[in-house]
């Protein structure tokens, strides 16, 4: 019985050991910025996908800042999608949950709802379903319903068109091989997002432990 427990813990350990991929992730600063998680961490895509978080963001975010948006929006079109890097199902919440205690609220606002507001066209602002949905849903998919709910819910809020904003630019940010540069939002990021100064993933906050998740994904525990 003994020996069977061993067995077992050792083969859990081994397990956990080769989570850990043959190339290590660039080596962080002790005190990651924004900029860092974007230069080092979101520039190679995941899950197969065939462009990487932070050019897709950043693209979107250069949308919204040649289209005159409010700074605050120009923000949450640049952190639309950083929650993929963190977890794909539901990105949106995960998105907003990991930004919440360092930006203002209608930007987290913004990101949780830009997920659900993509399955719904609103003539009114030309924004169409995407073809994108077609090929990875099918012709006659339906959203589940509490992606219904949300659109719902976002369709009658105050900050509606902060959220609708980024589903406007979000699919005409996809391309593959375009330079991008964090630098024409620093002033952006210094106005409106709180960085910590121990550094994200060392401070106390209420997803510090998110940060570090997106800085080592690989982490045995
Ligand atoms: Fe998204
Ligand atoms: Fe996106």
């Amino acid at each position: 019985m003994q020996d069977e427990r061993t067995e077992t813990l050792e083969q859990i350990g081994a397990a956990f050991r080769q989570t850990r991929p043959p190339e290590p992730e660039p080596n962080m600063p002790a005190r990651p910025t924004l900029k860092d998680i974007f230069n080092l961490r979101l520039n190679t895509p995941k899950f197969g996908l065939p462009i990487a978080a932070a050019p897709h963001c950043t693209q979107c975010a250069v949308q919204a800042l040649k289209a005159g948006m409010d700074e605050k929006i120009v923000l949450a079109c640049l952190l639309h999608d950083v929650g993929l890097a963190v977890c794909r199902p539901d990105h949106g919440w995960w998105g907003a949950q990991l930004v919440e205690p360092y930006v203002p609220e209608e930007v987290s606002w913004a990101i949780r709802y830009h997920q659900a507001l993509r399955y719904f066209p609103d003539e009114s602002v030309g924004y169409e379903y995407p073809q994108m949905y077609r090929k990875m849903f099918g012709e006659d998919y339906r959203p589940p319903e509490y992606i219904a709910a949300a659109h719902e819910h976002a369709r009658n809020h105050k900050w509606y068109m902060q959220a609708r904003s980024i589903t406007l630019f979000d699919d005409y940010s996809f391309e593959k091989n375009q330079v991008w540069s964090i630098e024409p939002f620093e002033d952006i990021i210094g106005r409106h997002f709180r960085q910590p100064k121990e550094g994200l993933g060392n401070d106390a906050s209420a997803t510090a432990h998110m940060w570090r998740t997106l800085i080592d994904p690989s982490k045995p525990l």
